[in-house]
């Protein structure tokens, strides 16, 4: 099963395990992170803002104009870096085995 490298604020790291298939926002969520998915995924809260590694930045899908514009208004609150995504926009697959981010600070 695919694994996920995570950093959390106050430095704690972790592994999960997430099935492909799995929103990444779900996993986090569920793995006993700090990250809420307030809005069940509907790209309307911000809550699941992570720093995704360089490294795995142009592995990933896209980032639509649901995302964009949410971490645009999130920008206001918090840091948003070139890195930033949303986590439930994120589905895990095997391609992603390994996927390393940061879980941004809470809004
Ligand atoms: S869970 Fe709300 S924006 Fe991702």
């Amino acid at each position: 099963m695919p694994q996920i490298f995570v950093t959390q604020q106050d430095g704690r790291q972790l592994t999960l395990e997430v099935p492909s298939g799995r929103r990444l926002m779900e996993a986090l969520r569920d793995g006993g992170t700090t990250v809420e998915g307030t809005c069940g995924g509907a790209c309307s809260c911000g809550s699941c803002h992570v720093y995704v590694d360089d490294a795995w930045l142009a592995r990933l899908t896209e980032v639509e104009t649901d995302e964009r514009e949410m971490i645009e208004a999130i920008g206001d609150v918090i840091e948003v870096r070139p890195t930033s995504r949303l986590a439930c926009q994120i589905q895990m697959s095997d391609a992603l085995d390994g996927l390393t981010l940061t879980i941004a600070e809470a809004i």
